[in-house]
């Protein structure tokens, strides 16, 4: 199978999204020249041609893309081929209406803008897959193409007849009888039961909280059914070019996609990364979508998609101060990443994203942006072949799953004010600041290689993966569970006692006798700090220590936070500085060190091969002190004992040659 290597071949990849059709071939000369002067390698092309390439049913006009990728490939430029299939052109819509989607209501979803088209309509499928064998039919030769790029942020959704029909194949696929699908359903609620196949539908609007597990398959459903257009259009490029990687760009920590089983069909795994420069949390943030992309794809991964600078989908759009960019991108490959592109090359004049930054802005080559690019690109030459196909090392997993994410979301639960994604990005900032390496794992996953597997709340958890952490603590391992898990099966039905009761035997819980969520603001005084959103009224069975109890309150002297032998429940979310605390202690006793001891706050070390990457994401320079003398590969300088970085300052540090 290929890899991302056949791509990188030793380097970084650098480059982004480009729009060619947007700009007359005048401006083409000028992209190639200022391409080389920024270093740049790859371009990602094709990604909204539908129109262009097939301006009327049947039509393909290639000559333009011809002319372009010759052109790149003149100037040492590799190309990211991408199936233009994100974006019908409107003839389809016109002519097809039936592959544009409809909503929970019945409205349909108009061309006009992007991504209006129904997943399970045969007529999409049908244009799609004709495009798609003509273009790899015509480059799958050209000696500028890189990596396949199929489709773009897969995440249309759709309600209508056509899907209701598909989503019946597919729950026959999965229950055989109608019998077993009422029992999972648990239609004996509210007069659900289906009599017949046909009667049953996606869950669309209704008068008040639908089937909490009919939706949760129509989620399983819709990312399955995503999926084949996905593997559909792969496997076209791939009879063609079986050299060639092929990539689908994620968006990270996307409900839509269940990320684990995608990434199983990719060579390639990639993502789109969008952290908000405003957040004064968007450094660990980024930390974690990129340690969750390099555990989907078991090894290095593409920053498809980054902004040099501004959004234009937020409500208030910020550019990024000077240095922000380089040091996320640099972040971004400290944790793995071998390829660093942006959406997109040169900024819209025109279009919904004539706002949102480019690596050649409005201001042009001059302007601060475009230099900041070039200082990139120059810095990815100087360091990739070092680094390039090298490994993060991790002692710790964090347990991630989207059927426990789309169980977690339902209607009708206990606290609306409980975010999965929120719950993932509290522990992992508890690692990120104890300066721990952390990789993601899927429920069910062999964990075996981890001294440590931290679960912040998967309330879903199946049978397996249930099996696999208790496993994994008879082996020896540290667990750091989160509340609220294991709280229901498979089917989404509550297990017995509150919580499975193998869990409960781990943590030597008798019974969950109420969850007691907190309102937003509430805390819950715990010995030694304050617990937030949620507490437990937990009846413990003798055989555990607590850690923590509750003080004051209804659950005043109950456990909060309970330990036995190597596995640790923790009812509660701690205030972060508390997380952090707990989440270090659990790790030294695990045998888990930080990638650096007494490193300044807001400085990020990492280690990949044999380099030491560290990040300042303060905006005042700080010290950090070295064990011995290293090598920074940026400046070309030693630095022996200890080494300054400036605001977002960055080191990248080899060993000295002897
Ligand atoms: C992504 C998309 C790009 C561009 C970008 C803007 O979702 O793939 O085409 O729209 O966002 O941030
Ligand atoms: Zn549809």
């Amino acid at each position: 199978m290929p890899s991302l290597h056949d791509a990188t071949r030793g380097r970084i990849l650098f480059g982004g999204d480009y729009n060619p059709e947007q700009w007359p071939e005048e401006v083409w000369a000028d992209d190639v020249r200022l391409m080389k002067d920024a270093g740049v390698n790859s371009v990602t092309v094709g990604v909204f041609s539908w129109a262009t390439i097939e301006p009327r049913p049947g039509a393909r006009e290639f000559d333009w893309l011809d002319r372009l990728l010759d052109l790149v490939h003149a100037h040492g430029v590799g190309v990211v081929l991408a199936t233009p299939t994100s974006s019908p052109p409107p003839w389809m819509g016109a002519l097809h209406p039936e592959t544009l989607p409809r909503t929970e209501d019945g409205s349909v979803v108009s061309y006009g803008s992007r991504q209006h088209f129904c997943p399970s309509s045969p007529v999409y499928r049908r244009y799609a897959a004709a495009l798609t064998e003509d273009l790899a039919a015509r480059y799958g030769d050209h000696p500028a193409l890189t990596v396949w790029h199929i489709n773009n942020e897969y995440c249309t959704h759709c309600w209508c007849d056509e899907t209701a029909a598909h989503f019946r194949r597919w729950l026959s696929s999965r229950y055989t009888t109608l019998d077993r699908l009422n029992d999972a359903w648990g239609t004996a609620f509210w007069s659900q039961r289906y009599d017949t196949w046909a009667e049953i539908l996606p869950p669309r609007r209704a008068q008040y909280i639908r089937n909490p597990a009919q939706e949760l398959d129509f989620k399983r459903f819709t990312s399955d059914a995503l999926m084949e257009c996905y593997t559909a259009e792969r496997d076209i490029v791939t009879r063609h070019t079986p050299h060639i990687p092929v990539t689908t760009n994620f968006m990270p920590l996307w409900p839509g996609q269940d990320a684990w089983a995608w990434a199983e069909q990719e060579d390639v795994v990639s993502v789109d990364v969008y952290p908000d420069p405003k957040d004064p949390g968007a450094g660990q943030y980024n930390a974690m979508l990129a340690d969750m992309t390099r555990s989907q794809a078991g090894g290095p991964w593409m920053v498809m998609e980054q902004a040099t600078g501004t959004v234009n989908w937020r409500t208030v759009n910020h550019p990024k101060p000077t240095g922000l960019n380089r040091l996320w991108s640099l972040q971004s490959v400290a944790r793995g990443a071998d390829a660093l592109c942006y959406f997109q090359w040169r900024q819209s004049r025109q279009g919904a994203e004539k706002f949102h930054s480019a690596m050649v802005s409005h201001a042009g080559e001059h302007g601060r942006t475009f230099r900041e690019v070039k200082r990139i690109g120059a810095e990815l030459a100087l360091i990739g072949a070092e680094v390039s196909d090298t490994v993060v090392p991790a002692e710790v997993a964090v347990l991630h799953g989207w059927d426990a994410w789309w169980s977690s979301t339902q209607e009708g639960r206990p606290s609306s004010l409980v975010s999965y994604p929120e719950l993932l990005q509290a522990w992992h900032r508890g690692l990120w600041e104890s300066g721990i390496t952390t990789d993601f794992a899927r429920p069910g996953a062999d964990l075996s290689a981890y001294r440590m597997v931290l679960v912040p709340h998967l309330q879903l958890l199946d049978d397996a993966a249930t099996e696999t952490l208790v496993a994994y603590v008879r082996g020896g391992g540290t667990l750091v569970c989160g509340f609220f898990t294991g709280v229901a099966d498979v089917d989404d039905r509550i297990r017995p006692g509150g919580m499975d009761s193998r869990l409960r035997g781990l943590f030597g819980i008798r019974t969950v006798h109420e969850w007691w969520p907190l309102d937003a603001d509430v805390t819950v005084e715990c010995d030694g700090f304050r617990g937030t959103l949620w507490s437990e009224e937990l009846e413990p069975d003798g055989s555990a220590e607590t850690v923590a109890a509750y003080r004051g309150g209804e659950l005043d002297g109950l456990p909060a936070v309970l330990r036995k032998g190597t596995a640790w429940y923790v009812s509660t979310l701690p205030e972060p500085e508390a997380l952090r605390a707990l989440l270090g202690r659990a790790a030294a006793d695990a045998g888990v060190r930080p990638v650096l001891e007494g490193l300044p706050a807001g400085v990020e070390a990492v280690r990949r091969g044999g380099l030491l990457f560290l990040l300042n994401h303060g905006r005042s320079p700080v010290e950090v002190k070295l064990p011995g003398r290293r090598f920074d590969l940026l400046t070309g300088t030693e630095a022996d004992g200890g080494v300054e970085l400036g605001r977002y300052g960055v080191a990248v540090l080899g060993e000295v040659s002897p």
